[in-house]
């Protein structure tokens, strides 16, 4: 995987949002896998802002969720759905009808995973896939120990990305205990992934992701096997790689040509 270091979130956001941009020049109904939490933000408000000086183009994107909590009534807004509406759809001018999303509210929610996977094979798969990392290592919510082999399906989170969502309810109870993720053999079948980290809290699961061996108990190291993966990440997120300095000159000598 290719490891890129920048000073901060919004660098961050910027340098993926340029290659958003690059890719919906070559291909404008592109399939977006996009990611909610707090860290993808900083990309979406710097496409946003490229959608609106007229730098590019979005109206032709296609979006499709990651994961999606199950039992939230439709419409509440911590559904994923209604996030990726609110930071994503809204923003970037696209089409609601072209967003790809499992449904959490479903009466059969194996169907309906089983459902969404074969949606996103039909849509052609995805270009491009945004992910985030939980404390815990975690890729959409495929939590320590996912087959790395899974499709979409319903998980149980652990406490601790309970606690780290609880920030987005009013309290820990109303955290819900169940989602819909895609797998992670789902997930490796997009045509390029990348993941943001940024803060000080993800250093260790950054660390164990990229430079240590590729194992269940940390589903993000699941990119290892990935032709295309891009970790990008911030100061403090770089902060225990004990490769930082080979990452920093790799990507200074790498041909601006080449993108991300
Ligand atoms: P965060 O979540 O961006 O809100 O830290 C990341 C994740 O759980 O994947």
């Amino acid at each position: 995987m290719e490891v890129v270091i920048v000073p901060d979130a919004t660098a961050g956001g910027s340098l993926i949002a340029d290659a958003l941009a690059a890719l919906v020049r070559r291909k404008p109904d592109a399939l977006l896998g996009v990611a909610t939490g707090s860290t993808p933000l900083p990309i979406y408000e710097a496409l946003a802002a490229q959608v609106a000086s007229g730098a590019v183009d979005a109206s032709r994107v296609r979006v499709c969720q990651l994961d999606e909590y199950v039992g939230l009534p439709a419409g509440h807004p911590e559904s994923y759905r209604s996030v990726v509406l609110r930071e994503v759809v809204e923003p970037l001018g696209i089409d609601k009808g072209s967003f790809l999303g499992p449904d959490g509210s479903a009466d059969d929610i194996p169907a309906a995973c089983t459902a969404y996977d074969e949606a996103l094979r039909a849509a052609g798969g995805v270009d491009l896939q945004i992910l985030g990392i939980g404390t815990d290592g975690h890729i959409g919510f495929n939590e320590p120990c996912s087959s790395l082999a899974s499709r979409t399906r319903i998980k149980t989170l652990t406490r601790q990305t309970r606690e780290d969502n609880a920030r987005f309810f009013d309290s820990l109870d109303e955290v819900p205990h169940h989602v819909i993720t895609q797998g992670i053999g789902t997930i490796l079948e997009a045509r390029h992934l990348v993941l943001l980290a940024t803060g000080a809290g993800k250093a260790h699961a950054v660390a164990q992701a990229v430079e240590g061996p590729v194992a269940a108990v940390v589903p993000a190291s699941a990119l290892q096997l990935h032709p295309h993966a891009t970790v990008v990440v911030d100061e403090a997120a770089a902060s225990e790689l004990k490769l930082a300095d080979y990452f920093r000159a790799t990507y200074a000598a790498k041909p601006e040509w080449q993108g991300l």
